[in-house]
């Protein structure tokens, strides 16, 4: 099935359970979710971070990401799609995956974001000393320790991806990345939040986290 035709049921679905429910999202949860996506097809995968509950599929190119209000009060997608219009402006954005508002279903709105190669997460464990090798290789290390740590929240980035982005995007590039992250207290970007499109590095989650 298609992701425009899987949307469309799906709103209905939704829209029903919504109508039941006050049109309150606070009372969607993840095995809700889960459930009524897999009515409409067995093989939409599904995963759920602190902010998001994601809906995937083999055959989509992109994800469908939905709120959590169950769990945040604020709307990290809206949040999200800000930084990435932000992105644009500053033509720092080939580094975030696209994400946009597609449908609103009783007030709740549904957003589409591109879909990942593999997140760093998805990787195989490489020891520490090969880590270590890999971004030597990339850049030298006195690069390293001030472009990585003028990140925001830079302890939680991988080296590896970081270098290989540092590589891919160049100095001004990240510089601009770098200053935008601290401004914008783009934090959070563990393992899971960062990854490839093909072989290039991307933020899949870039909201940031303040609850
Ligand atoms: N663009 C994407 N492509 C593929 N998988 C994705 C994508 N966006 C999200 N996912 C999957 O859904 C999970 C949750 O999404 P996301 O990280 O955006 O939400 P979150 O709730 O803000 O996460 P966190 O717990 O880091 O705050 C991700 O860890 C990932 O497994
Ligand atoms: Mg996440």
């Amino acid at each position: 099935m298609t992701l425009e035709k899987f949307l469309g049921k799906f709103a209905i679905v939704l829209g029903d359970f919504l109508r039941e429910n006050d049109n309150n999202p606070e009372c969607l949860y993840d095995g809700l979710i889960e459930e009524m996506a897999e009515q409409i097809d067995r093989d939409v995968y599904f995963s759920c971070g602190e902010t998001r509950f994601v809906l995937c599929h083999p055959k989509w190119d992109k994800v469908i990401k939905m709120n959590r209000f169950d769990n945040v009060s604020r709307d990290y997608n809206a949040l999200e799609l800000d930084h990435y219009e932000r992105a644009v402006e500053l033509g720092i954005d080939r580094i975030f995956l696209p994400i946009e508002c597609v449908l609103t279903v009783c007030g709740y709105d549904i957003y589409v974001q591109t879909k990942y190669t593999t997140s760093v997460c998805d990787q195989r464990y490489k020891d520490s000393r090969k880590i270590a090798e890999q971004v030597n290789e990339l850049y030298s290390q006195r690069i390293c320790n001030k472009a990585y740590n003028r990140m925001y929240d830079a302890g939680r980035i991988d080296r590896v991806w970081h270098a290989r982005a540092y590589q891919i995007y160049g100095k001004q590039f990240m510089k601009t990345l770098e200053k935008f992250t601290r401004e914008l207290h783009i934090g959070d970007l563990h393992r899971h939040n960062i990854g490839y499109l093909g072989k290039q590095p991307i933020i899949l989650d870039y909201a940031g986290y303040f609850d």
